[in-house]
């Protein structure tokens, strides 16, 4: 029997009796565009993260980017990230035509530094923008009174880190703001793309409620330059009813990987990811670590395992982003973390059999 490495079938064999209904009503009645569905996903998805504000929107790169726009954010500007994520957290800075700062993340770890990130501040610097990835929740109250202490904006990257906590804090709450993106495979995933923006700043909301709608308050009255980037009412609908399922979701997931942890943290030159008891990730992706990470892919897909590489090609040596003129040996833990990191199958779905032969089949690899 295979084990794919992402299988959302169950998911919607879960939800499909509740789904149907409304959605062949939603059809039926031909309403798409905003109305009850949006409006109340937002307000559930503020409530959960714990924001005064959510805009649904049409993707988490949207989010970035128009939240940046929101705050003034242009050319001449900088804005700090790390280099280890997806293209997405640059290109939505880029798109506004202010300049990406990479930042090298901790030699042994998954996130930058605060202090790396202090060293990266220059007088064009605007705002600081750090991912949450692999759905492990960055701590960042030090992060926050950084940014607060150079009058610059906090953006958290919470594209991967849907119910994801640190300290008891959700990730999403220690920014100015936080993106989420509802990409089909994320933790709270939509039937299509969709993402959202929360915050507790009414003067932020209220931009990117105008800027999601071409800069319109009301029907043809465009304020300021936006786009289409509503989050689709049907999108809406599907994520209400799995943010129920949500918590139950990541508790499941947690189970895995701390199968996985137990299974493999004492394999000698493996490296596995690891947290502190404070925190409680919510693992949108279980990635080890192996010189011969290429091998291991193979050996695993062999046994009938599907794997993924989160994330191949450091951001900097992309095609897309040779313009930032950055060399292979410029940001060397990033360069090898995408050099040696395999993603194993995860999800809520995954049976603890089948998360003990992927381990097995790792382990038997690695010691072989
Ligand atoms: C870390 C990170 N940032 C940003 C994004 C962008 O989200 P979207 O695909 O919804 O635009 C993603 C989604 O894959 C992501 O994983």
């Amino acid at each position: 029997m295979k084990i794919p490495f992402l299988d959302l079938g169950p998911q919607w064999a879960e939800i499909r009796e509740e789904a149907e209904p409304l959605l062949g009503g939603m059809f039926a009645a031909g309403r798409f565009i905003g109305g009850e569905q949006v409006e109340l996903f937002e307000k559930e998805f503020a409530a959960y993260i714990g924001r005064r504000f959510c805009v649904a929107l049409s993707s988490g790169t949207a989010a970035e980017h128009f939240c940046l726009r929101a705050w003034g954010v242009g050319p001449g500007d900088e804005v700090i990230l790390p280099a280890n994520t997806f293209i997405a957290t640059s290109e939505a800075v880029a798109l506004t035509g202010a300049t990406p700062v990479l930042i090298d993340i901790e030699p042994e770890g998954v996130h930058a530094s605060v202090e790396a990130a202090a060293r990266a501040i220059t007088p064009r610097t605007r705002a600081i923008m750090p991912v949450h990835l692999f759905g492990h929740c960055m701590n960042l109250v030090r992060w926050r009174a950084l940014a607060d202490a150079h009058g610059l904006k906090l953006i958290e990257d919470a594209c991967q880190a849907h119910g994801s906590l640190s300290g008891g804090k959700r990730a999403g709450t220690f920014g100015h703001a936080a993106a989420f993106s509802f990409y089909p495979g994320k933790n709270l995933g939509a039937c299509g793309d969709a993402g959202a923006l929360v915050t507790d700043d009414e003067a932020l909301y209220d931009a990117l409620l105008m800027i999601r709608n071409h800069g319109a308050s009301k029907p043809f009255d465009h304020q300021l330059l936006g786009s289409t980037e509503r989050m689709d009412a049907i999108q809406a609908a599907v994520l209400r009813i799995k943010l129920k399922r949500l918590d139950d979701w990541n508790d499941r997931r947690r189970a895995r990987a701390a199968q996985y942890v137990e299974a493999l943290a004492p394999v000698e030159g493996l490296w596995v990811p690891r947290w502190d008891d404070a925190d409680s990730p919510c693992h949108h992706l279980f990635v080890v670590r192996h010189s011969a990470r290429d091998g291991l892919a193979r050996h695993l897909a062999e046994e009938g395992i599907g794997t993924g590489m989160h994330y191949p090609v450091p951001i900097h040596l992309m095609p897309a982003n040779r313009w930032m003129g950055l060399q292979r040996g410029s940001l060397p833990h990033a360069e090898k973390a995408c050099e040696t990191g395999l993603s194993l199958p995860m999800g809520p779905h995954l049976a603890a059999e089948d998360c003990a032969r992927v381990a097995q089949a790792v382990r038997h690899f690695v010691e072989r």
